[in-house]
């Protein structure tokens, strides 16, 4: 498995990701199209690709000196092999490598997997969003500094 940025032509399977790893929440084609298209600016696409496939991917949108994590995927057949904490990872990097000194994220409180993989990265939990997602669905806020120049080092 390697990274790499994402490119345009990589919006199709971007796309068809984002069904599998987020249903009814995933963002459309023409939205994934909208996220390349603000790269580099304030935003940062990395693929994770296996060969020709796309096996996962990681979205940082960069605001002052606060770095927002929207997306870590990685597609259900290929989880539990690190490329995750990978992703998580290189997202941490580009935070710093851009001068930001704290990263937020923002999910499901009942997504257990991303919740531990944010952990042992070193975010903490530091709010939580009742029914933010709709009725008895609630968000959590999850948070690190990147100051010391730890980021990714988990
Ligand atoms: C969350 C997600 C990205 C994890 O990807 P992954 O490649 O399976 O993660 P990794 O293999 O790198 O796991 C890293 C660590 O995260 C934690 N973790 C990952 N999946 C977990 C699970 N199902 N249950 C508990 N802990 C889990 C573990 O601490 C794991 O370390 P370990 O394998 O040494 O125990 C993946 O499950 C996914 O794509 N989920 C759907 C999309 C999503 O909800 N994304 C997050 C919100 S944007």
């Amino acid at each position: 498995m390697r990274l790499r940025t994402a490119r345009l032509d990589d919006v199709p399977a971007l796309a068809r990701l984002e069904r599998d790893c987020f249903g009814d929440q995933a963002w459309s084609e023409a939205v994934v199209q909208a996220e390349l298209a603000d790269v580099p600016g304030i935003r940062y696409v990395v693929i994770a690709a296996e060969g020709d496939s796309l096996v996962g991917y990681g979205v940082l949108t960069v605001a002052s000196e606060t770095a927002d994590i929207q997306r870590v995927a990685v597609a259900a057949g290929c989880r539990r092999r690190g490329t995750g904490r990978r992703l998580l990872a290189e997202l941490l990097h580009e935070a710093s490598r851009r001068g930001c000194s704290t990263v937020l994220l923002e999910l499901a409180a009942d997504n257990v997997a991303a919740r531990a993989l944010y952990a042992a990265a070193g975010l903490s939990t530091v709010t939580a969003r009742q029914d933010y997602y709709g009725p008895g669905r609630d968000a959590v806020v999850m948070s690190r500094s990147l100051d010391g120049g730890t980021a990714g080092s988990e």
